[in-house]
Parts: C-alpha cells; structure tokens; sequence
C-alpha cells in the first residue's frame, strides 16, 4: 500500500468542520405564511404538518413565531374571502394579504415577500384570466397580456402595504416587465423583485393547493408553468426576467431541478432562490411518520444540497424547524 491521497484523513471530527465547503444559516430561509380570511381561529394544513391556515388577526403572532426561531424573512399567502371571475380580491387594498401585511410591518421586524398570483382569487383557480372557451378547450387558458395589467396592480398593492419584495409567481410572459414597470410609477422603484423565473407543471404542489386552495377547477397549469423535462427552457426563462429586471432569480421545485439551479448559477451572478415546495416537504413528514427517514436529519440534508447546487436563498416549510436545529 502506498497512496499518499487519503480523503479520509480530512473527516475526523474537528477537521471535517474545517474543510466542510458549504453552510446553511437561518438568514439564507424564508417561511411562508398562509393566512387565511374566511376562518376565525387557526387551522391546521393536515398535508403540511406543523403549518397552518391563521386568520388576519393571527398573523402577527404568526410571524413572531417564525421570528422567534431565528428565520427574518416570510412569504405571504392569502386565501381571499370571496373569489372571482379576476381574481378582485387580489388587488383589493383591504385584501388579506394587504391587510396582513400592513399589520405585520407595523409590528414586527419581519422582512415581508408577498407571493403575487391570481390562483387563490379567481373562481376557476388559473393563474390569471381564462380564455371563454377554455373550460371546454384544454388548449386555452390564460389570457397573458390580458392578465398582466392584474399583476401589475397586485403588486403595486402589496407594496402600498408595505411589502419590502414581491414574487411574481403566475408564470405569465412579461410579468417581470409589468410589475418592474407599475413598481417605478407608482414610487417603488426600491422594492425588489423575486421572479419565479423558472417554474415547473410540478406533481410536488399538491398539498399547497389544498392549503391555499387554489387549485385548478379544470384543466391544468401546462399551457403557462415549464415541462419538467426542459432544462435550455429554464435558461431561456431566466434570460428574459433578467431583461426585464428580476432581482432574484428563483427555480421552483428545489430538489428534483438542483441541475437548473446550478445551469444557472454557472451563467448568472444574481442571487438564486430556490422553493423547496409543498410535496418535498409532506413526503419527507410522511416517510418519517412511518419511521422510514429521520425528518430533522432529511431536511437539513436537502437544504444543504440545494445550497451544495448553488441557491443562496431558500424558501422551505422546515425553515423554522432547521433554524432552531441550527441555533
Ligand atoms: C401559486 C403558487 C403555487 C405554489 C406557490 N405559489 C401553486 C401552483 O403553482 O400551483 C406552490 C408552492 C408549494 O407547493 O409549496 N401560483
């Protein structure tokens, strides 16, 4: 025997720290938040152990709860009380998310993203306005330009609220443009913007859709969200959001697409976000309920290869559960 390379030598305790290439850190987590304006008390998200629908009322004490573990940031949903043909709930200045938000600033140090997307207010649940026809026509969805005036105003609301970051998430052609553009006019012009540039017709949002309720009442989302076998796409995606002015780049699901986190990071130099969704994290819950998979040891494990990928920001139901591993 006489190799002189031993890798081993460097994962001793003590020096395995030393060498160890990648961290995770409670600031590199958001939380999202659902909060819900057609309840009166907290309910629990039975696919989402740990996570709950919480009314308007609720979502200070909500947010202190994430803050608490260490974790500064959280992502806003909202579950409007009515729901529409547009979605008006969603741009509606005593919308849930609106007034949440408005609160939540007020009293807290949290930094507040809000998710911007028409699915949890319209009636039909499409990420925007729906061709006539298309209830009958799988081929038709979404009217894009049509849609993007909405967005616009969601996010033009939800900063008059005080919202420090919006997340365009309908994957509609020029939404970054849109929203960049109605930010300026109405004074924003400071008020980044967090693009889900690369959104992916995923299998793995199935138990967001039911905590949001925001599921499709027919068709699907394959005509404006990415086909999970296209990766050229998403960099395609990434190019034209950073054209019109995204500010951070995000890649959602997390762990089945870490090779488009990386694509992107090879080419870009803006921050990466990644969403470690819904399904990621109920199927993790689920094994270790059987006693299959040790949850604390799995979810670090994930977030630190996502970041390992090359994300520097990551949005995960396990935020304030890690941030308290971590503390
Ligand atoms: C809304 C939206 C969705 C998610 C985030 N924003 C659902 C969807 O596109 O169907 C999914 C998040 C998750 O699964 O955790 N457009």
């Amino acid at each position: 025997m006489n190799f002189t390379e031993r890798p081993r030598r460097l994962r001793r305790d003590g020096i395995r720290e030393l060498v160890s290439e990648t961290t995770l850190d409670a600031t590199d987590l958001i939380a999202p938040v659902f909060v819900d304006a057609t309840t009166g008390e907290r309910v629990e998200i039975e696919s989402m152990p740990g996570h709950e629908r919480v009314p308007i009322d609720e979502s200070v004490a909500r947010v202190r709860e994430v803050l608490e573990t260490g974790v500064g940031a959280v992502m806003l949903f909202g579950i409007p009380e009515s729901k529409d043909e547009r979605g008006s709930r969603a741009w509606a200045e005593d919308g849930v998310v609106q007034e949440a938000t408005r609160r939540i600033t007020a009293e807290t140090d949290a930094t507040v993203i809000t998710d911007v997307c028409l699915c949890e207010y319209t009636e039909h649940g499409h990420c925007g306005i729906v061709e006539d026809e298309a209830a009958d026509d799988p081929r038709l969805t979404v009217k894009n330009d049509e849609t993007l005036d909405l967005l616009q105003k969601i996010a033009v609301s939800h900063a008059e609220a005080g919202a420090e970051m919006v997340a365009p998430s309908s994957m509609t052609d020029g939404m970054v443009e849109a929203i960049r553009t109605g930010l300026d006019e109405a004074g924003y012009s400071d008020v980044p913007i967090m693009s889900y540039a690369a959104k992916y017709e995923s299998a793995f949002y199935g138990p967001f859709r039911d905590a949001a309720d925001g599921a499709p009442a027919f068709g699907d989302r394959r005509h404006y969200q990415m086909d999970p076998a296209n990766a050229r796409e998403a960099m395609h995606e990434v190019e034209l959001d950073v054209e019109q002015g995204a500010d951070i780049l995000m890649v959602k699901p997390a762990l089945p697409y870490l090779d488009i986190v990386r694509d992107i990071r090879e080419e870009y130099d803006h921050p990466i976000a990644a969403y470690n969704v819904s399904g990621e994290y109920a199927m993790l819950h689920a094994a270790s309920e059987k006693g299959w998979l040790d949850l604390r040891e799995t979810a670090l494990e994930s977030l630190l290869s996502i970041k390992r990928a090359g994300a520097d920001l990551i949005l995960t139901y396990f935020a304030e559960d890690i941030a308290e591993d971590l503390a």
